[in-house]
């Protein structure tokens, strides 16, 4: 919709990975958020990569959003069943209320791609005026998942912060 973006929405991603935080590889799923995203008309204000430590994800959630300048905070990975998959407690712990439907739609629409996608815990809500949406951690369920996602977001945006009443 053209009149989604006319006024641009801040972004945030956060990359959680072990792996990554070290420095131990090239962060392909945080690089293809930023490209879609720019794409879409999002203004990315900061990107990081932390590992998977439910405090600091915590904590990092919280700083970005209580900070006011972001509108939108995309998270990839820590969302499976493995023993070090953080994310989603990680943020609910920080939700003001959830948005269930967000993670409900990718994986139900992306199933179709693979049944793997049942496996994502991810979870989507709202801190201080800011929407957080957990996406999976690989480049490829990235760009599955948030090409659903992206779908609903600016009009979410748009009635979190009240230009558009339902
Ligand atoms: N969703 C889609 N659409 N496409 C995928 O390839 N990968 C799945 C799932 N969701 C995938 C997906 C896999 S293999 C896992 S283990 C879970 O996301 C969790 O991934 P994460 O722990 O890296 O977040």
């Amino acid at each position: 919709m053209a009149d989604d973006k006319i006024k641009k929405f801040n972004l945030g991603i956060l990359t959680i990975s072990d792996t990554g935080s070290q420095g131990g590889r090239q962060d392909t799923s945080g690089d293809a958020i930023s490209e879609i995203m720019s794409h879409e008309g999002f203004v990315e204000v900061v990107r990081e990569i932390v590992p998977d430590e439910r405090d600091v994800i915590s904590a990092k959630l919280k700083e970005w959003c209580d900070g006011g300048a972001l509108d939108l905070v995309l998270t990839t990975g820590g969302t499976g069943l493995g023993p070090r998959d953080v994310t989603p407690e990680a943020t609910r712990e920080v939700l003001e209320f959830e948005v269930p439907g967000i993670a409900e739609a990718m994986r139900v629409q992306t199933l179709k791609n693979t049944p793997f996608a049942m496996l994502s815990r991810s979870t989507a809500g709202v801190r201080s005026g800011c929407l957080i949406v957990n996406l999976p951690g690989s480049e490829k369920a990235v760009r599955e998942t948030l090409a659903v996602a992206v779908e609903a977001i600016p009009h979410g945006l748009q009635m979190l912060k009240g230009w558009r009443m339902h």
